[in-house]
């Protein structure tokens, strides 16, 4: 791809300027307004070494630069060169770029060499898979996406809620209520009946919590038949859990949850006590930091078991003795805030200075509107609602709206499927993460709207098009031997420059966390090549502008389907 600066630095390039040319690409500026071109560059500094007025220097410039095909106009506005780009020169060259490089157009290399962790999703094990934990595993999973195509070397962690003094209650429960065949058919629905069960019949009997507490003591000491229920309740939920993963086709490199980190814990309190950190406070232990507000972060309980806060420290100093990690990434609810405060600064104050690339990119809360039709189920904490019951749903309506559109040509099981699913992630991805939003079907499902659907039906047009497209002109298109003079007018133009865009704009959605800045502008793609679609006759008798046009109809689906792939979203080809 033509590097635009580059190109205009070397039209400046003069040995009296005394700057070589990236001195001067880096005095390059993008103009907030178009009418001053695409590029200016201020002359103002160079007035000194030249001895010249800098409103002669940028005309001197100016009239010097004029030759080049890449401008269709160099102008100087007093101090000021302005560069205005060629726009069908722009635009073939962006076709070209992204005909050459296909699928990984989008990708670079910024990261290469550096290791990235991405921590996401990270259910509780035996209890249900809720609308809630959407949003972790999505956005986790396009954060993953997004460090992958800037060239890091990626590890998605899992770091399962698989541990804690819940498990004894299970257990307890289990054995006296439970059935393995119940336990076989639905185990997260049969675990979360006992666990309900467990808290009611606490009420009146509270010898049922000292069993449970017993008989947590007698997992954590490693009881045979204790591990063996244990083990088995995980390994029910994570098939539960990885059936929903298989659905929104996510992967983890590691499963490593919070009971692999239960027996690596000691060796962090003794470090603790020898750093002087912990005091006792009513028989637990406790980093008192108070003095950063932050209250006290709890490392033992009073029964000497171990905590949350415990075994994240546990966790982090076991990833970068194992991965060296560059930057290590969380991504969970901003409820736990305070959580990741405290256990940032006690790394902090254990002297674990890598703890600055450890990153908690917090996301606000989903929550249903009212008359929702997704089936809901109870618990102690309220309403439940799964999140395969969710994705089903989506994908049973996307099949009734496909149906009722009377789509041909298409397999409406296998589509549905991508749509439906493909438009609750987009909508989770849509906003600002940190937003809390409600969750609503129209909102998701809708056709038009900034919508999954809306963007993957953008796609399959593209494809539509090119399916009507003559076998010669994608032959040429692929070549890309186009001649670019047909792309010149304000639609192609405008699609062309949301396209060039793409890959700095991946790096900047990595770089802040936030895979909504692709969405959006995905959006903006979407809908610039609409208006080229309706602007613009594509398929026209001249042999030249149709394959020009063409191949910027290839470039946008190649684009489209790149990004929705980096959101963790497939691209269909009809719809
Ligand atoms: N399992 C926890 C929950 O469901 C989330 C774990 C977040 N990750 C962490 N390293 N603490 O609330």
């Amino acid at each position: 791809m033509t590097d635009f600066k580059e190109l205009i630095a070397n039209e400046i390039f003069d040995e009296a300027l005394g700057l070589d040319t990236d001195e001067i690409k880096s005095m390059i500026e993008i103009p907030a307004d178009d009418n001053m071109g695409d590029y200016a560059f201020p002359c103002f500094r160079l007035a000194k070494t030249l001895r010249k007025a800098p409103q002669q220097i940028a005309a001197d410039i100016a009239e010097k630069a004029k030759g080049s095909e890449a401008f269709e106009k160099v102008e100087n506005v007093n101090a000021y060169v302005n560069f205005f780009i060629d726009r069908a020169f722009f635009a073939g060259d962006v076709v070209k770029e992204v005909t050459e490089k296909g699928s990984s157009y989008g990708r670079s290399e910024v990261g290469a060499g550096k290791k990235v962790i991405v921590e996401y999703s990270s259910p509780n094990i035996a209890k249900p898979f809720h609308i809630g934990h959407i949003r972790s595993t999505v956005i986790g999973n396009a954060l993953y996406k997004l460090y992958d195509a800037c060239g890091y070397d990626t590890i998605r962690i899992n770091y399962l809620g698989d541990y804690g003094t819940q498990f004894g209650k299970m257990i307890v429960a289990y054995r006296k209520w439970g059935s393995e065949e119940e336990l076989a058919e639905e185990p997260i629905k049969a675990l979360l009946g006992y666990y309900t069960r467990f808290h009611k019949e606490a009420e009146a009997d509270p010898s049922l919590e000292d069993e449970a507490r017993e008989t947590f003591a007698k997992l954590e000491a490693g009881a045979p038949e204790e591990t063996e229920l244990w083990k088995k309740f995980r390994e029910l939920s994570l098939a539960e859990f990885n059936r929903v993963y298989g659905m929104l086709g996510i992967e983890f490199d590691s499963y490593k949850g919070e009971s692999f980190y239960s027996d690596k814990m000691p060796r962090f309190i003794r470090e603790l006590k020898e750093k002087n950190l912990l005091v006792e406070s009513q028989g637990a232990q406790i980093v008192d930091l108070d003095e950063y507000g932050l209250g006290a972060a709890m490392i033992t309980k009073s029964d000497g078991s171990s905590l949350y806060v415990t075994r994240d420290i546990a966790a982090a100093v076991y990833r970068k003795e194992t991965y060296d990690f560059y930057k290590c990434i969380y991504v969970v609810a901003s409820q736990q805030n305070l959580h990741f405060k405290q256990w940032k600064k006690v790394l902090e104050l254990m002297g674990y200075e890598w703890q600055e690339d450890c990153v908690h990119v917090p996301f606000g809360l989903v929550s249903l509107s009212d008359g929702d039709d997704i089936k809901t189920m109870s618990t102690r904490e309220g309403k439940v609602v799964f999140l395969e019951d969710v994705l089903n749903t989506a994908v049973s309506k996307t099949a009734e709206i496909m149906k009722e559109k009377d789509v041909q040509g298409v397999d409406v099981d296998e589509v549905s499927k991508e749509v439906g699913i493909g438009a609750v992630i987009f909508q989770e991805l849509s906003n600002n993460r940190i937003k809390d939003y409600v969750f609503s079907w129209d909102k998701v499902l809708n056709f038009d709207g900034e919508t999954g659907p809306y963007v993957q039906y953008t796609h399959a047009r593209a494809c539509s098009v090119l399916r009507r497209a003559e076998e010669t002109d994608l032959a040429a298109v692929e070549g890309a031997e186009i001649d670019s003079a047909y792309l010149g007018s304000d639609s192609a133009y405008t699609l062309a420059k949301l396209i060039y865009r793409v890959p700095e704009v991946v790096i900047e959605a990595a770089d802040k966390y936030e895979p909504s800045i692709l969405t959006r502008h995905l959006v903006d793609i979407a809908q610039a090549f609409n208006k080229f679609y309706h602007d613009e006759h594509i398929l026209v008798d001249d042999e030249n502008e149709r394959r020009a046009k063409l191949a910027l109809v290839a470039a946008a689906k190649t684009v489209i389907s790149n990004c929705l792939g980096l959101l963790g979203i497939s691209a269909p080809e009809r719809m």
